[in-house]
This record gives structure tokens, sequence and C-alpha cells, in this order.
């Protein structure tokens, strides 16, 4: 078995749902530039996962596009079959779609709540479970990895920061924090690593919004002094993926420009 020192992902294949746009998209291509084949899967953007099995195509690796609503059980079974069936064996699963619906707690419905955590959390779980039945059947491929199998959850800075009027999304991401911790202790004896992770603002369709009317509000939360791009989480994602990360079980990596350090307190408190 060769170790590698870098980020070296050749011959395995990964799934990236939420891959037509935005930090999908991004960590899509940073995990094929490291030599990984991808499943783009898209819920309804077609065009958009096109254009992203194009770009990783460009790269001289292969992509294909799967349709599949992952708060759906028989829909992340299919996207898991499907995907064996066109580009082999599994090795890493990136669980990244997700949404917000933001709503004061007295205006949020009930189906403002069940479309997050239906999304947000239960969908990381059917693609957890599956990813890790899946890297079971697979077994262990020490030619091209010293792990059974690399499972990633994209959190959010927002599993330890209370988000007022956004509480079903962080109720979400505090779920995939002890998910993600869960599953890590259960499946590590396997050789199955699981990890998150955890990116601030990064300018993506979610928050453009408040980039294009509280961009100043936005940046006194962020010590770095930027907006995060797509790219900052991609890399951080083929990291995770890579055996250069081989020893990290169970943690979350924050992309966040210091967004977890709480500036507010800097000369105050
Ligand atoms: C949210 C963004 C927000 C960022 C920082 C992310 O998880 O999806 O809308 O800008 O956290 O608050």
């Amino acid at each position: 078995m060769t170790i590698s020192h870098g980020i070296d992902l050749t011959g395995q294949c990964a799934i990236v749902t939420g891959a037509s746009t935005g930090i999908g998209e991004a960590a899509a291509i940073e995990l094929a530039r490291a030599g990984a084949d991808i499943v783009v899967n898209h819920r309804d953007s077609h065009d958009d996962a096109a254009d992203t099995v194009a770009k990783v195509e460009a790269l001289g690796r292969r992509a294909v596009a799967i349709q599949a609503d992952i708060s759906k059980e028989e829909d992340v079974l299919r996207l898991f079959a499907e995907s064996e069936a066109k580009l082999g064996p599994i090795d890493i699963v990136f669980s990244n779609a997700g949404r917000q619906k933001d709503a004061k707690i007295g205006d949020m419905t009930l189906d403002d709540w069940n479309a997050v955590i239906g999304v947000n959390l239960t969908g990381a779980f059917l693609i957890g479970r599956e990813a890790i039945k899946h890297f079971r059947k697979k077994g262990l491929r020490e030619d091209v990895s010293r792990a059974r199998g690399k499972l990633i959850f994209n959190s959010s800075v927002h599993q330890i920061i209370a988000w007022a009027f956004h509480v079903n999304y962080a109720a979400s991401k505090g779920g995939i924090h002890m998910l993600m911790q869960s599953l890590a202790q259960e499946v590590s004896v396997e050789k199955i690593r699981v990890n998150s992770v955890a990116p601030g603002a990064i300018a993506t369709a979610i928050n453009a919004e408040e980039r294009a009317h509280n961009l100043e509000g936005m940046m006194r939360l962020i010590p770095y002094g930027r907006v995060g791009d797509p790219e900052d989480v991609g890399r951080a994602v083929a990291w995770l993926a890579s055996d250069a990360s081989d020893y990290v079980v169970g943690q979350t990596i924050f992309v966040d420009g210091a967004m977890t350090l709480y500036p507010e307190f800097r000369g105050n408190g």
C-alpha cells in the first residue's frame, strides 16, 4: 500500500448531493481535481447539473447527473443504485444538499419546519445510512484509500451559533452535529470515517438576498474580512475525503473566516 501525503483521490468515486450549484458544485470540482469520478445529484436543476458534469469532465474525470429528492427514502435508494450502476462502487459521499426557509417563530408554519428538517436532517440521515451500507458492501480497497469509506456532512456555523428567526435551520444543523459524531462513534471501528465541514457565510444563492441588503452587518461577523467562496469549502471537503486526513474522525472543520470566534467580544464583554 502506498500512503499518499497529498490529496489524491485517483480511482475513487464520490456522490455529491445538491451538486448543481454553490458549495456542492465547488466540492464536486475539487474532488474531481483530486482525481475522483463524480455523481452530481440534484433535485430539479437539470441544466445546472449538466454544467457541473461538463466541468468535471473537462478535468478528465467521469461524471453523471442523477436527479433525486434526498428527503425521500425511495429517491435516496435509487440514487445509490443508479450511482453504482453507472460509475461503480462509491468511496466518498458528501451529504451537502440543504435549504433555508426563514420565519419569526410566531409565523413559522409546520410546513416551514418540516421542509427544512426534511432536507437538512432527515436527508442527511438517509444519505448517511445508505453511504455506510454501501461502504460496507464495497469493502476496503487499500490500493486507493486507507479507509473503507469517507462520509462528509455539510453542516454550518449554526451547529453551534444560535440563530434567531431561523430556528428550523439552526435545529437541523445542531442535529447534523450529533448525527455526524454518533455515526462516527458507531462505524469508525469499520474504518469508515465520518466528518463535517461547517461553512460560515459563503457566497451562494442561500444568502444572496442577505449579501445584497446587509453586507455590512454580515462583515461585522467575519473577522477575516471577506465572504467565503464555495471553493474554500470545496477544498476542505477534498482534504477530508483524502488519506491526507486519514486520522481525522468525527470532527467538524469550520470554514468560516473566524465567525465562530464571536468577534463581538473583541474589546467587549
Ligand atoms: C447559512 C447562510 C449564512 C451563514 C452564516 C449558513 O449556514 O446558510 O445563510 O449566511 O450560515 O450565518
